[in-house]
């Protein structure tokens, strides 16, 4: 099939596919039912791992039964993407964040601007050169636009030099439509 403007999430995976290699740490940090992880567990092959946070524990069972056959090592944690930092090593191929709350779930859990922006931080420090960011951001919940604003003002600020940082957004649809940010850092000279 020819290449086609796709969906922000299909986009998403297509650039974290493009950047992630056989045998890399890559994290999930938003584990919902794990389809992502499992994603991301078939990019690094049975050389790499999956690092996975969730802070519903239904979430990292469903992430884990997914994941139950793939060949890559998995680590799966019942906490808050802003641990990252105590659980993922540096040189990271990629980061994904799937925001907001799970569908066919309690609509109540939301990720929150604090802990998603500490996350990132953390996710940023600890990326290699080439690795990627990729975050999904949903405005039409409550509390998802302001959210979807912090996130998008974090991408925006990180230094040009350093990182390549890119927004896809279907904007002929309505003003609440899903929105992906994504930023691959730079190779180092
Ligand atoms: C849109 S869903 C993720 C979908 C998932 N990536 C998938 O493939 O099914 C968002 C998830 O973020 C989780 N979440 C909320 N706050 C969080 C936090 N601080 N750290 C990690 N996960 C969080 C929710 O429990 C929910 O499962």
């Amino acid at each position: 099939m020819k290449w086609q403007v796709r969906k922000p999430l299909a986009m998403a995976h297509e650039l974290v596919k493009a950047c992630v290699q056989s045998g890399d740490v890559v994290v999930d940090a938003t584990l919902g039912n794990g389809h992502d992880a499992l994603f991301l567990a078939n990019c690094v092959g049975a050389r790499g791992r999956v690092i996975g946070f969730d802070v519903q524990q239904a979430a990292v069972e469903a992430s884990s039964a997914r994941l139950a056959d793939c060949e890559a090592a998995v680590d799966l944690h019942h906490c808050g993407h802003e641990k990252l930092a105590d659980f993922a090593p540096a040189g990271l191929g990629a980061v994904m964040f799937n925001l907001g709350y799970l569908p066919n779930a309690d609509h109540s859990v939301i990720t929150l601007p604090a802990t998603t922006l500490a996350a990132l931080e953390s996710a940023v420090e600890l990326m290699r050169p080439r690795g990627i960011l990729s975050v999904m951001c949903y405005p039409g919940h409550d509390g998802g636009r302001e959210e979807a604003n912090e996130v998008e003002a974090y991408f925006a600020a990180l230094p040009r030099y350093g990182w390549q940082v890119v927004k896809h957004q279907h904007l002929n649809g309505p003003a609440t439509s899903p929105f992906l940010l994504a930023a691959q850092k730079r190779a180092e000279k």
